[in-house]
């Protein structure tokens, strides 16, 4: 059976036109960083290992739709964007951009594509040049898009330096900056305001698709607002699509209309915010957001039960990447990866475990236990029925 992970095509309305094709869709995507033979390994005749950062991948993203994806350190969220940017080139898998095959683009074609789909990196100190200005930070991808459109004859003049000043200061002030501020430098500016900077930059050349990965996690809870809130006013005003990595799930609540799992480089759960957020099915997400911190007295020394070694990305072996640490593992887990699938009564929730009809409706707090405690009441400490 063929899957889509894309949200049902809406209904177009009567006489409407029908919804459009996925901006992205990737069908088996995989990121392999081959490591160096060791002297032992090449005078054995080894073949070279790789971590499998991404590893068989497919999803879609809609134009104008946020998709939060989340997953512990490791999981290979950052990879995955890199990728959709095309910042890495896959390993395997294809990768359509409103239907165009980008996968392979190269060269000048990938360059000029490229102003498609930007990205807003987490540290916006280390990700804007302290030596340049307001101005030549910001026009830089107009600059080099300019370039790109003269290369290959789509224009015909060269932007002056007054124009392209003129452009910026048209630009700031959408994402909450002065238009005064062209000949500042990054370090005059607070938290916040490099990181609108980065925006400013990201947002210059009107992508389609911005990947933000983690952008306001170097950020005070304040500031993290107010950038949250200008990225949801931007997504209204410009259409513009969102990949939002991050660990902070109360942002993907906030902003996310999907929710993408990842583990160990693998799709482990997809679908809504409501469903997946709220009635989580796969053991890994359920462990994953029951980890997280909540202003409760209560719960204050809960800690992440779910133990169990993580499996090295290093040519993984087969069967679900998640055994190791399941409550509920039997011998079907260890050989066989579980497909993502759609689970019946679950509204488009798709979920790679073989026993998801058996665990999914276990509260996510169960998979907690107070430190150093006995398991708390009506944990399941055995597998659950047989599948
Ligand atoms: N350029 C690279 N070369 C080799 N290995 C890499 C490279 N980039 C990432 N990896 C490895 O790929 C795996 C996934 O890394 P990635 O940064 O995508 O995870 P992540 O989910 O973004 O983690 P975090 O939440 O900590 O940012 C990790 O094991 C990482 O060490
Ligand atoms: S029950 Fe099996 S397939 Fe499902 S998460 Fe646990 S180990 Fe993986
Ligand atoms: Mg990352």
């Amino acid at each position: 059976m063929s899957l889509s992970l894309s949200p049902p095509a809406s209904t177009p309305a009567a006489g409407g036109a029908p919804s459009a094709a996925p901006l992205v869709e990737i069908e088996g995507l995989q990121k392999l960083f081959p490591l160096t033979r060791t002297a032992t390994e090449y005078f054995q005749g080894r073949s070279r290992r790789s971590i499998h950062a991404v590893d068989g991948v497919s999803m879609t993203i809609r134009a104008g739709e946020t998709v939060g994806l989340i997953g512990e350190s490791g999981s290979g969220k950052t990879t995955l964007g890199w990728l959709i940017a095309r910042l890495h080139s896959p390993s395997a898998g294809t990768f359509r951009f409103e239907g165009r095959d980008v996968g392979n683009l190269e060269g000048t074609p990938l360059r000029h594509w490229r102003r498609n789909v930007q990205v807003v990196f987490q540290d916006p100190v280390g990700s804007l040049d302290p030596r340049l200005k307001v101005w030549q930070i910001v026009g830089e991808p107009l600059r080099a898009q300019e370039q790109m459109d003269r290369q290959v004859g789509q224009s015909g003049g060269r932007l002056s330096r007054e124009e392209l000043r003129a452009r910026v200061r048209d630009a700031l002030p959408t994402v909450g900056l002065p238009p005064d501020c062209l000949d500042q430098y990054p370090h005059e500016f607070s938290g916040g305001g490099r990181q609108r900077l980065s925006l400013a930059r990201a947002f210059s050349v009107h992508p389609k698709l911005v990947v933000l990965d983690e952008p306001t996690s170097a950020l005070d809870v304040a500031v993290q607002a107010q950038i949250l809130n200008r990225l949801v006013e931007l997504q209204r005003e410009r259409q513009v699509a969102y990949l939002l990595i991050t660990h902070n799930v109360a942002a993907v609540r906030y902003v996310a209309d999907r929710v993408v799992v990842m583990y160990l480089g693998q799709i482990v759960e997809v679908g809504s915010v409501h469903g997946v957020l709220e009635k989580p099915i796969h053991p890994y997400t359920k462990a994953l957001l029951a980890a997280v911190p909540v202003a409760d007295a209560g719960r204050r020394r809960t800690r992440f039960r779910i133990g169990g070694d993580v499996p090295s990305l290093v040519d993984p072996p087969p069967g679900c990447r998640f055994a190791p640490r399941c409550p509920f593992v039997v011998d079907r887990c260890r050989v066989e990866d579980p497909p993502l699938r759609e689970i019946p009564g679950a509204a488009g929730q798709l979920v790679a475990c073989h026993r998801a009809e058996d665990v999914r409706d276990i509260p996510p707090a169960s998979l907690l236990s107070t430190a150093g405690g006995p398991p708390p009441a009506g944990t399941p400490t055995a597998p659950v029925p047989p599948a």
